[in-house]
């Protein structure tokens, strides 16, 4: 069953050098308990896709259907509404919050907002929160700055579960961790995933990490998609040269794991003004003349498998 559908959705950004193309015309569908994964180098619009659909900024056009109802423009008292059902898991968890709130009341913290319980009920809930996201109850009073990334990051998906939500954008989740925690975070997710039937948005701008989690990926560059599949697919036979040199891009070792792998030569267009024609042809090792001047449509090349290339029928033999 469907539960997300995006129609044509775009945001642009008024800069002081023109219009900021960050998310331009993205249509996809999710269904129900399934994860999508987003993927792409920064600054391609993940984000901003994360935030659009969450309804944290204003769209400049497009549909966003959720549950079968347009949630595009909605009133604030609608959207309060929706926050109960939507929720987002950041990087950092702990950015955006009271650094002098303990573990149990950060948790508890989106309860309070709607007045969900008595005290002792949300205290109940906290407990119940904890345990299933694997946090020891001898750590609800202790800070945030005190806490390992691992354990913060639980907190932080504690906090977003903690209405229930059915639709979770995840947003690098483990990109500020070392490795070897990452996955304990990812099973984490995948388990609570299949317990509470979540449906996922999963952005991440390392291949290796979307491999693991998606059903299907979406692959963005400079705010539009240029290939989509499912997962094995993608990693099967990558067809549009974006996503075949991400895969092919080495991981260099884990001695900043915040920055990002991707090694691509040549200049990335600005996303500002962008001029007619394919995005990535300024980086394209096959680029030919038409692919300066005429945008290439995402069209599907094998069952399900579309690609937004003038060329990926010739580039991959078929
Ligand atoms: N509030 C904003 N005002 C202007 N430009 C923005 C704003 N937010 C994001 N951008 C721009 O939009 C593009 C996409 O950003 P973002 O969605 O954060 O990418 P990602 O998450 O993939 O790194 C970038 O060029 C970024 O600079
Ligand atoms: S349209 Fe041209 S520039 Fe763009 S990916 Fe295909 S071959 Fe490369
Ligand atoms: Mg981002």
């Amino acid at each position: 069953m469907e539960l997300l559908r995006v129609e044509h959705l775009k945001k642009y950004f008024e800069t002081p050098r023109g219009l900021l193309h960050a998310v331009d015309d993205l249509s996809f569908t999710i269904s129900q308990r399934q994860t999508l994964g987003v993927v792409g180098e920064s600054g391609c619009g993940k984000s901003t896709l994360g935030r659009l659909l969450l309804h944290l900024i204003d769209n400049t056009s497009g549909k966003i259907i959720f549950d079968g109802e347009d949630i595009s423009n909605i009133s604030d008292a609608k959207r309060r509404e929706l926050c109960k059902r939507m929720q987002m898991i950041f990087q950092d968890p702990f950015a955006s919050i009271d650094p002098r709130k303990t573990v149990s009341q950060t948790i508890a913290e989106p309860l309070r907002v709607f007045h969900l319980g008595s005290d002792r009920e949300i205290s109940e809930k906290v407990a119940e929160m904890m345990d299933l996201v694997g946090i020891s109850p001898r750590i609800r009073n202790a800070y945030p700055h005190e806490l390992d990334g691992g354990r913060r990051q639980r907190v932080g998906i504690a906090r977003a579960l903690i209405l229930r939500p059915e639709f979770v954008v995840c947003d690098e989740p483990v990109s500020a961790l070392d490795v070897s925690i990452q996955a304990q975070i990812i099973n984490l997710m995948l388990e609570l995933q299949e317990s509470l039937g979540l449906t996922y948005i999963f952005i991440t701008h390392d291949m290796s990490v979307v491999r693991h989690v998606s059903d299907n990926i979406l692959v963005m560059y400079l705010g539009q998609v240029v290939e989509t599949a499912n997962s094995e697919d993608i990693f099967a036979s990558p067809l549009h040269p974006y996503t075949q040199a991400l895969l092919s891009a080495v991981p260099v070792p884990d001695i900043d794991h915040k920055t990002e792998r991707i090694i691509l030569r040549g200049e990335i267009t600005s996303p500002i003004n962008p001029k007619h024609g394919c995005r990535f042809a300024s980086r394209c090792i096959y680029a030919k003349e038409r692919c300066f001047h005429e945008d290439p449509a995402l069209t599907e090349v094998t069952g399900g498998h579309c690609a937004a290339c003038h060329f990926v029928k010739e580039i991959n033999g078929l």
